[in-house]
């Protein structure tokens, strides 16, 4: 019986190991990134969420992957070419290989083609805007479709984007909500059936025209590489002191984060999605060691947004990935309003003003295959 899809994709491997003859072909994807309203925070082994999250994913920030695979009769092992830009890409590819290692489990076919993959992102460049998400969701949704291409199989949408869902988490746990258009949901809570830690379901059957069009104005404060990364943020959250209340914290935000995305009480909204955003920084703050990703234009930044709130009645507020970046989320009958508050209050808090206007989108796109 198949109780897991761990044990469910174990079993189908074995008819994964032989393809029917040679192949060869081109597989490619757009994936686009996602922000997470319920954070996922704190991993257990392998990839596996310490509590439930929500997230819309988003219109603008992307990846793009191709993969041009060819079969090599009596090879064995992963033979890949991995360019970015057009450039042979060093650390991420090597972090690709990797991941391919370990996808091998569920896609034994890997080890006899060779793999030339070329990606490029669509966010502007060097913007400290996360990409793992967008380019393992991108790589997974290729992966599938590759072995869709070979063996015939996943040929329903659900069961192909599920194990992408799933593939994807392997890489970056957040990808696995990127696979699914507007809202989804990753991690297994009472609240919603069916719902499980290894890949995300998504959600838009549920959510009120008040947040369907959800806009994200991110706000670039700083670019670059964080000073701590989310691995090791993660990391940090196994015997952190306050770490048993967070989840069950997070699994209690979930379900009435559920909720409110059901009524669209956006007043609701903005009080969880910022306690959401501030208790992340604040495990961040309380870690040992400590760290602060926030910097000051995002503590300014949140305070301009909480007195406009206050001052206006209009429904804006914001949440934060791990970094200082700031995402303003407002519907988008009032965006009017909010461009032109961001542009005379915000946009000075930003690097060289920078900042991306984006939003719920309707998910990746098959580019080949
Ligand atoms: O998927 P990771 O390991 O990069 O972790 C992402 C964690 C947050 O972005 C901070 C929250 C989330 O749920 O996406």
């Amino acid at each position: 019986m198949n109780n897991t899809l761990e044990d469910k994709y174990l079993h189908d491997s074995g008819s994964l190991a032989k393809p029917p003859g040679d192949f060869s072909g081109q597989v490619g994807w757009e994936c686009p990134s996602n922000v997470a309203l319920i954070k996922y925070w704190g991993k257990r082994p392998v990839q596996l969420p310490m509590n439930p999250s929500v997230s819309f994913t988003l219109r603008e920030a992307k990846t793009k992957i191709t993969v041009d695979f060819r079969s090599m009769p009596g090879h064995n092992g992963i033979s890949l070419k991995f360019y970015f830009d057009g450039r042979p890409a060093g650390s991420f590819g090597e972090r690709v290989r990797n991941y391919l290692q370990q996808a091998l489990r569920y896609l034994p076919f890997l080890d006899r083609a060779d793999l030339v993959i070329n990606t490029n992102n669509t966010f502007p460049h060097s913007t400290g805007i996360a990409s793992s998400a967008s380019s393992f969701g991108a790589l997974a949704l290729s992966l599938c479709s590759m072995e869709k291409m070979i063996f015939g199989t996943l040929q329903s949408p659900g069961a192909f984007l599920e194990k992408a869902s799933f593939l994807s988490r392997l890489g970056s746990g957040s990808a696995c909500r990127s696979v699914y258009g507007g809202f989804s949901l990753w991690g297994r809570t009472d609240a919603r059936e069916p719902s499980t830690d290894e890949a995300a379901v998504p959600l838009n059957t549920a959510i009120h025209p008040s947040f369907s069009d959800l806009c994200d104005t991110i706000l670039i404060i700083r670019s670059g590489a964080k000073e701590v990364s989310s691995h090791e943020g993660h990391r940090l959250m196994e015997g952190h002191p306050y770490a048993a209340a967070r989840f069950s914290q997070a699994q209690a935000n979930l379900k009435e984060m559920l909720g409110i995305l059901g009524n669209g009480d956006e007043n609701a909204f903005a009080v969880l999605a910022e306690e959401e955003a501030l208790t992340l920084h604040a495990m961040m703050i309380t870690s040992r060691p400590g760290y602060l990703l926030m910097k000051p234009n995002t503590l300014r930044a949140i305070d301009r947004i909480r007195h406009f709130r206050s001052d206006t009645g209009l429904p804006v507020c914001f949440t934060l990935d791990a970094g200082p970046n700031v995402h303003l989320l407002y519907p988008a009958r009032v965006a009017p309003q909010v461009r032109s508050f961001v542009e005379s209050n915000l946009s000075v808090l930003c690097e060289d003003a920078r900042m991306i206007h984006d939003g719920v989108g309707n998910g990746p796109v098959m580019l080949n295959g």
